[in-house]
């Protein structure tokens, strides 16, 4: 039976990867801003027989980050998912991400969500990934993260904050390397979320479903890669 701990929980894809490891028999440790105002969660956790367990864990809030990890102590962690994030504009309001009208305020707490916030979690819960037997972090990113296929502007605070997160990526991946830790960044595909907007082309379940498929089958030596949901390598 694999552990897994999830951020950002709630709802969207962290909600399927919740949905969809407690279907498999995994125990989960579910992390959100709000479990009180997260229903489903709450709703899918009450019907685990104690398989999902929930957490107050705002990855921008050093306190309630390091609470749950003391909490945790001992408890050995798999896959350690690092899904919460941000867009710091709205799709329906993109000049607060464009040259001209950034919204810097929003651009900072992106920042701080985007990059330090996993950043935070990967150090506070190292040990736990360590103690276990897959020892993998995943994170995911976007498409809007690369570099190489860049080929629009615009939305500079979230392609900033998330082509910051890969450079984590794959400098964790060298500096965890000795302790047997793994790394791996996704584009989960455009999904239609809260986030992707009803206009996104893949449902929740076949990103959440491809993402399992390529965590379950990603073995050593590989690490500090950046991979499409389906699979394939995506350029960083
Ligand atoms: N959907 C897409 O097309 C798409 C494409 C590429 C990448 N992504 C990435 O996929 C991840 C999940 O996105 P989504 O589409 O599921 O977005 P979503 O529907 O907007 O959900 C975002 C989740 O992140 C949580 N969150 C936000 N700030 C947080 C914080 N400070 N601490 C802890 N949790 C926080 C939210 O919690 P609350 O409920 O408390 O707000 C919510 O659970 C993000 O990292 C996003 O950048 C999504």
């Amino acid at each position: 039976m694999v552990t897994v701990l999830i951020t950002g929980a709630s709802r969207g894809l962290g909600l399927e990867f919740v949905k969809q490891y407690q279907k498999s028999g995994a125990k989960i440790f579910a992390c959100c801003r709000n479990p009180e105002n997260a229903n489903n969660l709450m709703k899918l956790a009450n019907e685990s027989d104690g398989q999902t367990t929930l957490f107050q864990m705002d990855v921008s809030n050093p306190k309630e980050v390091l609470s749950t990890a003391k909490e945790l102590n001992g408890c050995n962690i798999d896959y350690l998912i690092n899904n919460a994030g941000i867009l710091g504009t709205d799709f329906d309001q993109p000049m607060r991400g464009a040259f001209g009208s950034v919204d810097y305020e929003s651009w900072e707490e992106t920042m701080l969500v985007n990059v330090l916030g996993p950043f935070r979690v990967c150090e506070a819960f190292v040990n736990h990934v360590s103690g276990s037997k897959n020892r993998l972090m995943v994170f995911v990113s976007t498409h809007m993260a690369s570099i190489t296929a860049l080929s629009e502007g615009g939305f500079y605070p979230y392609r900033s904050s998330k082509a910051a997160l890969n450079l984590l990526v794959k400098g964790l991946s060298i500096d965890l390397k000795d302790r047997g830790i793994r790394t791996l960044s996704f584009h989960p595909g455009w999904v239609k979320t809260d986030m992707g907007t009803d206009s996104a082309p893949v449902e929740v379940s076949d990103s959440i479903s491809g993402m399992r498929e390529v965590i379950s089958s990603y073995s050593s030596p590989r690490t500090g890669e950046f991979i499409n949901y389906d699979g394939t390598p995506y350029p960083w």
